[in-house]
Order: structure tokens, then C-alpha cells, then sequence
């Protein structure tokens, strides 16, 4: 995504200057809300709108409060992911949003793709917010800037993604990002969650989650996404537990001054122990949050600015 572009769909493509330009803009937009001061100017009379076709609570809010802060109108849109046929309802929902003249529009759809299918229908600006499996660019955005501004660089890192890699757009988003950008990826999970894709993207695979963390600067939980398993993926919470999910005994394999992410929502005791999660230092889950708020609103400062120049 450039200046030029006119969305932000997918990771997958970008170019380094383009992701570390998002890194930096986002990097003021931290201070600037950490002063406490706004920047209404900037998107005075423009509209975004929130099309939330699944649930959400942490995406949803950030990006209203990137809008607000920024000083957009900001509407938010829930749709029932019951309609019968998808598609048709997609076109028509992309006709009403030109009928009032959205300019940035921010989707989150349970089908993979179904952003990419509404930019080419309507004239705001989309921001892909998740999209089945495919991705969650602002995610892995949040994920670099946080990443980058504990430990200086992303270059030459170790990071291990653990879990439900299978069903997250997270995991997809971020493996690209953090591969364009240097860093040294692997996964971890039982056979059944990892997909066979993993190979040819170029990241290391392990089933042994010791092995898989041992001497990682990283370490990214996954929650294990239950809602998009067909059938019996995973033993029972108390098995996984056993074997991956994140407890200080098997943190003790990462480097010592490992931090540990999560993108929410956890299942905590399922891939994540409540004590790793909440350890004051090693835990930048929180930081992920406010982080959240600050790539957004660079996201949507950078994709408003080939509009602004029309008005
Ligand atoms: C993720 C999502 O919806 O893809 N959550 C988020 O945006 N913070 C991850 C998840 O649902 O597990």
C-alpha cells in the first residue's frame, strides 16, 4: 500500500519502505495519543463506516476510536452473517454505502475475500479487518510496531507463532509481514493446525512446541478457533494445555528476555496460562491494544490522503 493505493486488503506484497512508512506514522500517532492530544482536523467531514459481518469487540472499538480521534464520522454497521445468499448481499450492501457516500469503509466478513470483492464495487477506501482465513493486515501492523519498538529492529528475530495457525488470519498476515521484513518465522502446533501452505511460504515448522520456542525472541499465542473447525482438530482443552499451551515451564525454553504476545481474545488455560498472560514485564498483550489504536489511525490517515487531495 502507497500513497497511490487505493486500499489495504492484504499484507501479502507489500514492500519493506511501504510496511516500515506504516511503522513510523504509527510511531507518531503513539506519542500523539500518549500527549493526550488529537488531530480532528484531519478527517473533519469524512465518513467511516464499521461493516462488521462477525463479532468483535477489540477491532471494532480500535479502529472507531482511530476514526474519532482522527475526527471522521464514524458509523458502525453490524451485519447478520445469516443472510442466505452472501454474495448478492454484498453487492447490495456495497450499492447503499455509495448511495451515502462512505469514504473509508472498514470490513470484517467471514468469508476470505469478501473485502477484496467490495473494494472493486464500491468508492470508500477498505480496510480489510479480518476475513476468514485469509487476513488481517492492521493486525500484523499492530503486531510489527509492537514487536519493533521492544526489541529495536524486526530484522534477525526468532519468532514463534503457536497454536490454531490453521484457521488465523492473524498467523497468515504476520508471517508475511515479519518474512518481508527479515525476521527469522516458525510455527509451532499439532499436525492437524498446521497448514500445508506453511512450507511454501518459507517459515520453519515444528510439532514439538519445546523445540519450537527454544531461543525465540517471540513468542505469538494463538487462541484455537473453534468456530472454524469442522470436525475434532484438537483432544480435549486440558490435553492441548499440556502440550501447547504457553506456561513459564515451557517459556523457559525462549530467550530470557522473550515477550510474549497475544491478539485476543484468549482462552486463558486453553493456549495460554493466566499467569504468562498477565506477567507485568514479559507480556505486551496490553501494549498490542493501545498499539492497535496507533496503527490505525495511520492506516486511515495514509489511505484518506489520495482523497483529500480530490476535495
Ligand atoms: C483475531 C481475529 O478476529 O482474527 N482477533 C482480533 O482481531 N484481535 C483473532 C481471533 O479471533 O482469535
Amino acid at each position: 500500500m502507497t500513497a497511490s493505493h487505493r486500499h489495504l486488503l492484504q499484507i501479502e506484497g507489500m514492500h519493506p519502505p511501504q510496511i516500515e512508512m506504516m511503522l513510523d506514522l504509527a510511531e507518531s500517532y503513539v506519542l500523539l495519543n500518549r500527549s493526550g492530544k488529537t488531530q480532528r482536523d484531519l478527517l473533519r467531514g469524512r465518513t467511516l463506516i464499521n461493516l462488521f459481518f462477525e463479532d468483535s469487540t477489540r477491532t471494532r472499538t480500535s479502529f472507531e476510536l482511530a476514526g474519532k480521534r482522527l475526527g471522521a464520522d464514524v458509523i458502525n454497521m453490524s451485519v447478520s452473517n445469516s443472510s442466505v445468499n452472501k454474495g448478492e448481499t454484498l453487492l447490495d450492501t456495497a450499492a447503499t454505502l455509495n448511495a451515502m457516500m462512505c469514504d473509508l469503509l472498514v470490513v470484517r466478513h467471514a468469508q476470505s475475500g469478501a473485502p477484496n470483492l467490495l473494494a472493486q464495487k464500491v468508492d470508500a477506501a477498505v480496510i480489510n479487518a479480518g476475513d476468514g482465513t485469509h487476513e488481517h493486515p492492521t493486525q500484523a501492523l499492530l503486531d510489527a510496531l509492537t514487536i519493533r519498538r521492544r526489541k529495536g529492529r524486526l530484522q534477525g528475530l526468532i519468532v514463534a507463532i503457536c497454536g490454531d495457525v490453521l484457521h488465523s488470519r492473524v498467523a497468515r498476515s504476520n508471517i508475511h509481514l515479519l518474512s518481508a521484513m527479515g525476521a527469522i518465522v516458525r510455527v509451532v502446533g499439532p499436525k492437524t493446525l498446521i497448514p500445508a501452505e506453511c512450507a511454501r511460504l518459507g517459515v520453519e515448522v515444528f510439532h514439538d512446541m519445546t523445540k519450537g520456542i527454544a531461543g525465540a525472541d517471540v513468542v505469538m499465542m494463538l487462541r484455537l478457533q473453534r468456530e472454524r473447525m469442522s470436525g475434532g482438530l484438537v483432544p480435549s482443552a486440558r490435553e492441548y494445555f499440556r502440550f501447547y499451551g504457553l506456561d513459564f515451564e515451557k517459556l523457559g525454553n525462549a530467550k530470557k528476555d522473550a515477550i510474549i504476545m497475544h491478539p485476543g481474545p484468549m482462552n486463558r488455560g486453553v493456549e495460554i496460562d493466566s499467569a504468562v498472560a498477565d506477567d507485568p514485564v514479559r507480556s505486551v498483550i496490553k501494549e498490542q491494544v493501545e498499539m492497535g489504536v496507533a496503527v490505525r489511525m495511520a492506516v486511515l490517515d495514509i489511505l484518506s490522503r489520495e482523497s483529500r487531495r480530490n476535495v
